[in-house]
């Protein structure tokens, strides 16, 4: 083996010149170029063994990276496209973190996820003395490693299988452990730790009802985080590893390797140093930029039914919340508000503007909050928004080069794609924005769900025609629907026969359309052209959807906050989103899509989540009780519980199912009453999560080996979770059990919520009777949490509540926290804010000196609680303070009713 120190010992050649791979300016001029190419007949040989990879040339070095040139050896195998002969390689130590390095094609015909999609820091570069990892290559065959300097260990080796480049395939694979603790690569719906045997994952967006394992689904994040033992230490360190490139993909995973098979595109490799899980999520927010996070009020209980009839059971779904006394935050409407299902209208009689317009204005005068859905899919019938986007020419054509618009048919019936690539588009999507949901004179909402954005459409390629559409008539006003998936269309046959192909990469790119079976897509049909926008469309400028289907959801986003934005500036802009890709959470946030009613969706719930705070979308959550089929009391009072700490917290269910409100039975009464009390009291410490995620991209929830890395116990747990690095949450897992079985890690001090009782962790435990409006909870011992003293109907009534400050101390005394506070809706809020950090050491709570305290977001508190204390002891330094010491909870309480500003210093004897 012959490796080079690729930047290391040839430094000093000091090249100047172009080695910083930023400098590419990705995607640009290429777009005309992309599919001329691919589009040409070509002789595929389907046998990857005859390809030779590249040789190395052309070497150039800095204090910063290197590039150097590729070059095809020998005959081109033509595997699954045509090989491209000459490549270059950047390699750029971006920061001491990230190593960046690109393989591309050098003429930049292939298509690079462009920057305006996808932001990537400009002119990062740090030296590669300060670098934590290290690029080390091969020549001939090329080949490449990353290693991590501290311990030398080898993360990335791709020199067991050759390097391929062709305009329509490209393959690159690393040596992994053979029991990889291996996560991420979603979104998927399978287990959090990923199977290292004989396992594929896809990555197409699709309309996935079911979110069914094994499957791919809505969104594409194809980056994976490795949790591994170094060979030096012994220690468990975490890297990570994003490629990011929007076309279809599998990555596939077996026998100590991990391979990357691309459908086209460019090798954009960015390799995270970590080395804790949660320091990765924070590099890849350096890359795609931070994501947003929600208003205050965005944590509060959402609801929402699809097949809510009229305006009347929308009023009455309110009422019967209040009635029942579940503090409901917000009400959505589905597509049901429309008329006749068709984005920017509302249904002359089923949803009257006006009384619409009460209703809206009865839950904001009550300071509660209204959303509703909107699609891309604009009906294709004579109204306004349609014809404003058709004058502006904003609609994806057909493939055939007429110029008629490309349709398929989705909720309203005919439908047409909004083309966001198009620069008249995000203008077309602000001005219905400002319109449509005028404050005055529309539907005044609050926040966003935008849906069905993979893009979905109800045929397949080859019914979504002018003929075969032509016969679809316009919607129905109520759908009578009781379609058991959204893709059985009245008239059209129920789905297309699977034609799924077994293992490998075994189909022929001849056309754009049948890029399918080679990724193992699993659509309805596995054809890649199905059931969506068709892959041979082409966007303005030249781009094929072929080339950015996985981005079409993360485009329209960026273009609903740039349209939430204009009409409330300033306001945090909370959007919901089902289609996602690598940076969408710099946009919107996220709800997982059609899970089901059912036990398994249940336990499925939190991997799904816990998967987002890889993927960098903090505000996720999947839908309580279940969306498809029929929910029942007990799994649903579960539900509430245990979704109690997700950062987005929403009832939603579909038309066809039994209703699901939590006011419906009294067990669900009782426990989204209960789950709300808790919940509600901790937004503090959860909108102060945020605040980190927001500032520096840190997750709000974590796994629990996130904390507890060198616990291979802890690697494969998916049906807890943590919140804030603090909470571990642990539910029932069963149907009609009453008992947990959970890991509470061993030699650590955890404290039971809410009596605060210690404990100390034994490994795998198991909790007995636990009712349906509870949940074990346990905070971890070293943390100080902020708790409102009282909850409220309301998240705004929450905000005028004294604090409890809970002091939970480790096995050595010492707890730390911090709290954040500001007006919870503003994006921008200069110097209006409140931040205090606080520290215990045994006899000592010091609120440090130097945290900013505004006068309008005060923190006052009731009282201190001092965890696990082993007798009553006085308090110094506050006046009028007063100690109460309870033996059997070991709980000191210090009612303080007093200020906590930087500078204050309680003092126990
Ligand atoms: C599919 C979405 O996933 C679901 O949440 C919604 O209710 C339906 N579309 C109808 O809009």
């Amino acid at each position: 083996m012959r490796f080079h120190l690729g930047v290391g010992l040839t430094a000093l050649v000091g090249l100047t010149s172009a080695v910083s791979v930023s400098k590419r300016e990705a995607g640009q001029g290429t777009e005309e170029l992309v599919f001329k190419h691919i589009t040409s007949p070509v002789s595929h040989t389907a046998n990857v063994d005859a390809c030779n990879g590249y040789s190395m040339s052309d070497v150039s070095t800095s204090d910063h990276g290197l590039t150097a040139t590729l070059q095809l050896i020998g005959e081109p195998c033509n595997a699954y496209g045509n090989d491209i002969e000459t490549l270059t390689l950047k390699v750029g130590y971006e920061t001491e973190d990230r190593l960046h390095v690109t393989i591309a094609d050098t003429e930049g015909k292939q298509y690079q996820v462009p920057e305006d999609v996808v932001q990537r820091p400009k002119h990062s570069r740090v030296e590669k003395g300060k670098a934590k990892l290290r690029f080390e290559f091969q020549e001939q065959p090329f080949s490449f490693r990353v290693l991590r300097v501290e311990d030398e260990e080898v993360l990335f080796d791709t020199q067991d299988s050759k390097l391929i480049f062709e305009d329509q395939y490209l393959h690159l694979a690393t040596k992994i452990p053979e029991d990889a603790n291996l996560y991420g690569l979603g979104q998927h719906n399978d287990a959090f730790k990923l199977a290292t045997n004989n396992y594929t994952r896809t990555l197409w967006n699709r309309d996935a009802f079911g979110i069914p394992p094994g499957s791919n689904v809505y969104g594409s994040h194809p980056i994976y985080q490795e949790h591994r033992r170094s060979s030096s230490s012994g220690n468990y360190l975490t890297h990570g590893v994003a490629l990011l490139n929007s076309h279809g993909m599998k990555v596939d995973v077996d026998d100590g390797k991990l391979s990357y098979n691309v459908l086209g595109g460019v090798l954009d490799l960015y390799f995270f140093a970590g080395p804790k899980p949660s320091r990765i999520t924070e590099q890849l927010h350096e890359v795609v930029g931070l994501p947003v996070t929600p208003p205050y009020w965005g944590l509060g209980l959402h609801q929402c039914r699809y097949g809510s009839g009229d305006w009347i059971e929308i009023a009455q779904t309110i009422a019967n919340y209040s009635e029942a006394g579940i503090p409901l935050e917000t009400q959505w409407t589905d597509i049901d508000y429309m008329d006749r299902r068709a984005i920017f209208s509302t249904s002359p009689s089923l949803y009257p503007r006006q009384l619409l317009k009460q209703v809206i204005d009865v839950l904001h005068h009550n300071n509660q909050h209204y959303v509703v859905m909107v699609d891309p899919a604009t009906a294709v019938r004579d109204y306004g928004a349609y014809d404003r986007g058709n004058d502006l020419d904003v609609f994806l054509k057909r493939h055939d080069g007429s110029g008629a618009v490309h349709q398929n048919v989705v909720w309203p019936g005919r439908a047409a794609y909004p083309d966001w690539f198009h620069p008249n588009t995000s203008q077309w999507w602000v001005d219905e924005f400002k319109t449509f949901f005028n404050k005055d004179t529309g539907v005044d909402i609050d926040a966003l769900w935008i849906d069905m954005n993979e893009p979905a459409g109800f045929l397949p390629y080859v019914e979504a025609n002018p003929d075969r559409i032509a016969q679809e008539q316009d919607a129905p006003p109520r759908p009578p629907t009781t379609r058991a998936s959204p893709y059985e269309v009245p008239g059209f046959p129920a789905t297309s026969p699977k034609t799924k192909r077994a293992g490998g990469w075994a189909f022929v790119n001849e056309k754009l359309l049948n890029g399918d079976g080679s990724i193992n897509h699993d659509g309805v049909s596995s054809n890649l052209s199905d059931f969506t926008a068709r892959t041979d469309l082409t966007h303005y400028g030249g781009i094929r959807e072929y080339a950015v289907h996985n981005l079409y959801g993360l485009m329209m986003s960026k273009a609903s906050r740039e349209a939430m934005l204009a009409r409330r500036p300033n306001k945090k802009a909370l959007i919901l989103t089902r289609s996602t890709f690598l940076g969408s959470g710099r946009y919107t946030s996220h709800w997982h899509g059609d899970n089901l009613s059912t036990w398994d969706h249940y336990r499925w719930a939190i991997r799904l989540m816990l998967g987002y705070s890889i993927y960098g979308m903090p505000m996720n959550g999947g839908d309580i009780c279940g969306f498809g089929g029929n929910t029942t009391e007990t799994l649903c009072a579960r539900w509430a519980m245990a979704a109690i700490l997700h950062p987005f917290y929403r009832n939603h269910n579909n038309i066809d199912g039994r209703p699901q409100e939590f006011y419906r039975w009294n067990l669900t009464t009782q426990a989204a009453k209960r789950a709300m009390d808790i919940r509600y009291r901790l937004l503090d410490a959860y909108y102060t999560a945020f605040h980190h995620a927001q500032t520096k991209g840190t997750p709000v929830v974590q796994p629990l080996f996130w904390n507890f890395g060198q616990d291979v116990e802890t690697f494969g747990v998916e049906t807890q979770y943590m919140a804030m690095d603090k909470i571990l949450v642990s539910p029932v897992t069963d149907e009609n059990s009453t008992s947990v079985h959970m890991y509470l890690p061993k030699d650590t001090q955890w404290y039971k919520f809410d009596s605060w009782t210690p404990v100390q962790g034994q490994g795998w435990t198991d909790i007995e009777n636990v009712d349906y409006d509870e949940v074990p909870m346990h905070l971890i011992g070293g943390s100080i949490l902020p708790l409102r003293n009282e909850s409220a109907m309301t998240t705004k009534d929450v905000r005028q509540k004294d604090f409890v400050i809970i002091v939970a101390p480790d096995d050595e005394g010492q707890a730390k926290g911090d709290l954040y506070i500001d007006d919870g809706e503003s994006e921008e809020v200069g110097e209006q804010f409140t931040y205090i950090e606080m520290h215990f050491n045994g006899h000592h709570l010091v609120v440090q000196d130097d945290g900013h305290y505004d006068a309008a977001y005060p923190v006052k508190v009731d009282r201190i609680l001092f965890l696990n204390q082993t007798k009553q002891r006085q308090v110094i330094g506050t006046d009028g303070a007063e100690t109460n010491y309870d033996e059997e909870s070991k709980v000191l309480t210090v009612t303080l009713q007093s200020e906590l500003r930087p500078g204050t210093r309680i003092e126990l004897q």
